[in-house]
């Protein structure tokens, strides 16, 4: 079973092959006419057209569309597609009753974006669903404060099911030198004759925990990949562009060039905590990675999730199942005592030693243009977050 760092290198898509899904040079002008008579379905947010583009470059491989009934109830139910593979999130595609009425199964569809098709459908199924249900089961409550349920219950009550063949990816302008495909990150890491290869997402700016955590689990692989999620976030969290740029500096002064690569995740988040965290990591280990850190409340939100609850989804699946080894972190900070970074693991301190600040506190700083101590994120990094607060509009 491969549990080791040696024998998870090299690791193998999720289902065995990447499952591209992008329209081929060949088929494009002729997909895009038969599109113009088709059928359609809005893609109604931005989640959709960024669940096509992580279906074109194959990041979600093995699904190879939209799910059918099947695949869905079993990943909401079960964690695992219908086949037994396992899948924490479902990828779904709502379609209002007006849209339905004129589908079909065993027909096309065109997704549409802005008046022009995206993607074409090959349509298999159309259900409905319990939005609750999947609220309850994938995000752990039906609250609708939560970003994720108010979006789950923000949809018609129709699926579409079915694979996709996309063609046009809307996002591919944004971050394009940062943004490569599961195949063009794969080809990186063999150049580099990485073996082991680290991933770390994010959608926050770096701060020194994150850098710590970072630099331990390079510590133990030959490689890194700061890989941040650039799809849609909530409205309070700092935006992409301001981000890169922090990511920027960051590699440029603090991370060796020979072993860490910054890649986009073209992912929107769904804060979705523990669920979230193994999608993140079965779509990274698409991306080639071997490894993937899982630190405090990993892709939670507010106080909806344990502070380690995502760890221990891990620890649902048979060691090797899911192909890609969890490194976990418990939750670190700078000690005063300790002069550097620590976790609750490493140092013997008590809180007031420890440099804390909430995501509300950092806020407030940065909107008065104070930048937080050192020891909390890096001076360069504080400049670049003042520069955006204040550019804001209040
Ligand atoms: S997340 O939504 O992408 O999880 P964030 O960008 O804050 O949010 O976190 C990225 C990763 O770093 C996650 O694995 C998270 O658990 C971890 N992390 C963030 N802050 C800390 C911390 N202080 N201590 C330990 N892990 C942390």
């Amino acid at each position: 079973m491969p549990t080791t760092l040696k024998d998870l290198a090299g690791s193998a898509p999720h289902g065995g092959a990447l499952e591209l899904r992008i329209a081929g040079p060949e088929e494009l002008e002729t997909l895009r006419s038969e599109a113009a008579g088709l059928p359609t379905i809005e893609a109604k947010a931005r989640r959709v057209l960024s669940d096509l583009e992580l279906l074109a470059v194959g990041a979600v491989s093995p699904n190879r569309g939209f799910m059918t009934q099947a695949d869905y109830i079993s990943v909401v139910e079960d964690m695992r597609l219908d086949n037994g593979l396992p899948w924490s999130l479902p990828i779904t595609l709502s379609a209002t009753d007006e849209e339905v009425a004129a589908l079909e199964v065993g027909k096309r569809a065109a997704i549409v974006h802005e008046g022009k098709p995206v993607a074409v459908i090959d349509i298999e199924d159309i259900y409905d669903y319990d939005p609750k249900r999947e609220a309850e089961l994938t995000y752990g409550t039906t609250d609708d404060g939560h970003p994720g349920v108010a979006y789950l219950y923000s949809q018609s009550p129709h699926y579409v099911g079915g694979e996709v063949t996309v063609l046009e990816n809307v996002f591919a302008h944004e971050f394009r030198d940062y943004r490569l495909t599961p195949k063009q990150l794969r080809d990186k890491i063999g150049a580099n004759d990485w073996k082991t290869v680290v991933a770390f997402q994010t959608r926050n700016p770096i701060h020194r925990a994150h850098e710590y955590l970072t630099k331990c689990a390079l510590e133990i692989t030959d490689g890194l990949v700061i890989h941040p999620l650039v799809g849609g976030t909530k409205g309070d969290d700092i935006p992409a562009d301001v981000r890169m740029l922090c990511y920027d500096v960051l590699m440029k002064d603090y991370y060796p060039r020979d072993r860490v690569l910054l890649s986009v995740f073209p992912a929107a988040m769904r804060y979705a905590g523990p669920r979230e965290a193994i999608w993140h990591a079965l779509l990274r280990k698409n991306y080639g990675m071997t490894h993937f850190i899982v630190g405090r409340d990993h892709a939670g939100v507010g106080d909806y999730y344990g502070t380690y609850e995502a760890q221990e989804m891990f620890d649902r699946f048979e060691p090797g199942e899911l192909g890609i080894e969890p490194l976990k972190f418990e939750h670190s900070f700078w000690c005063n005592k300790c002069e550097g970074m620590a976790s609750g693991k490493t140092c013997p301190h008590t809180k007031e030693d420890h440099v804390f600040l909430s995501g509300t506190q950092v806020r407030q700083m940065l909107t008065d243009g104070i930048e937080p101590p050192q020891e909390f994120t890096r001076p360069e990094v504080a400049r670049i977050l003042i520069d955006a607060a204040q550019k804001q509009p209040s």
